[in-house]
């Protein structure tokens, strides 16, 4: 048996966990900083990562408490991710495995996002193709095999879950945006305005969410009244179907076997149940607690490099914008 200390800080959720085999998870926490960036309405940079540096030393101790064992391999996430909040945790892992004699191996965060699908639920199946969608990417990715991967389709401006952000800042809904406009969308009709769906006649897979949003704009102000349960219902209908015409042509052009869901914007219960409903092969997603930013993804994919022969890099550095 293998046990991998995972480290998570790319973003603004500090987490780690202890993850065996790659997929039983013995121990996970995470921290979530919602609450200190809400007043802003997105991430503060400089905040974020000045409460990693408060909360890392007492998580991890809380997870090693939970997870007497030994533990075999510390990973933690190398980037795409924040500068700041990426160094104190790929910092804390470096030492934590120095100190014990320990391989590090630096984890990119969507391969982790690629990884949790598989938690819980047993070793990682490849071929597929994987629709990873958060507040910083919106991609469709090949994986032919373990760790190899190929980029085909992603977003020209805004991400997916940086979409319902946005809009739900200009809704007036609470801060992270995509829980928000979903519970408020609940009570709403989703073909009440009849939003753009970008890109979806374009041959290509690549996506576009920023005219929706300024689609949005120009509703509220046409219609400043207007009612804000059809808004969010009607936006979401929007944002999920591009999701739904791009991943379908996708399947067409690289046929797999499965599909990967994965991703913050993954908690969204419209796009499970559609891809769910409209798909006719496995979907495979986290469940909701494991969407969003988590230690047992980057785990996971900790234990893939390190059965796949990576010896570790003591000398790996954060890398904000670090390519799959
Ligand atoms: O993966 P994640 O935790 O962090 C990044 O790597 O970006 O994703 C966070 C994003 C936010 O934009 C948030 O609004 C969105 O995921 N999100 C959702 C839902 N829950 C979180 N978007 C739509 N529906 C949800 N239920
Ligand atoms: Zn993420």
């Amino acid at each position: 048996m293998t046990a991998v200390l995972g480290i998570e800080t790319s973003c603004d959720e500090t987490g780690v966990a202890v993850v065996e085999d790659g997929f039983r998870i013995a121990a996970n926490h995470v921290v979530s900083q919602m609450d200190v960036h809400a007043e802003f309405g997105g991430v503060v940079p400089e905040i974020a990562s000045r409460c990693h540096i408060e909360i890392i030393a007492q998580l991890v101790g809380k997870v090693l408490h939970e997870y007497p064992a030994e533990i075999d391999v510390v990973a933690a996430t190398q980037g795409p991710g924040l500068m700041g909040s990426l160094f104190v945790g790929l910092s804390f892992a470096k030492a934590l495995a120095y100190a014990r004699g320990l391989p590090f191996i630096p984890v990119n965060h969507i391969e982790g996002h690629i990884y949790s699908a598989f938690l819980g639920v047993g070793p990682p199946q490849f071929p597929a193709l994987a629709l990873i969608v958060s507040g910083g990417h919106t991609s469709l990715i090949r994986c032919p095999g373990a760790h190899v991967y190929q980029v085909v389709g992603s977003t020209r401006d805004d991400a997916v879950g940086e979409s319902f952000d946005k809009v739900a800042r200009l809704l007036g809904l609470s801060y992270p945006g995509g829980p928000s406009i979903e519970r408020e969308a609940l009570g709403g009709n989703p073909e009440a305005i009849a939003f753009p769906r970008a890109m979806a006649k374009s041959k290509d897979l690549a996506f576009s969410y920023s005219g929706l949003k300024t689609a949005v704009l120009y509703e509220v102000q046409r219609n400043p009244e207007g009612d804000k349960a059809d808004l969010s219902a009607s936006f979401q209908a929007a944002a999920v179907d591009v999701l739904l015409i791009k991943t379908k042509r996708a399947l067409l052009e690289f046929p797999a076997p499965r599909l990967i869901l994965a991703g913050g914007v993954a908690a969204n219960k419209l796009l499970r149940e559609r891809l769910h409903n409209e798909l006719d092969l496995p979907v495979l997603m986290p469940p909701l607690d494991l969407c969003v930013d988590n230690g047992a993804m980057i785990a996971a994919a900790g234990y893939g490099r390190f059965k796949a022969g990576h010896v570790g890099d003591m000398r790996a550095t954060p890398d904000p914008s670090l390519a799959l």
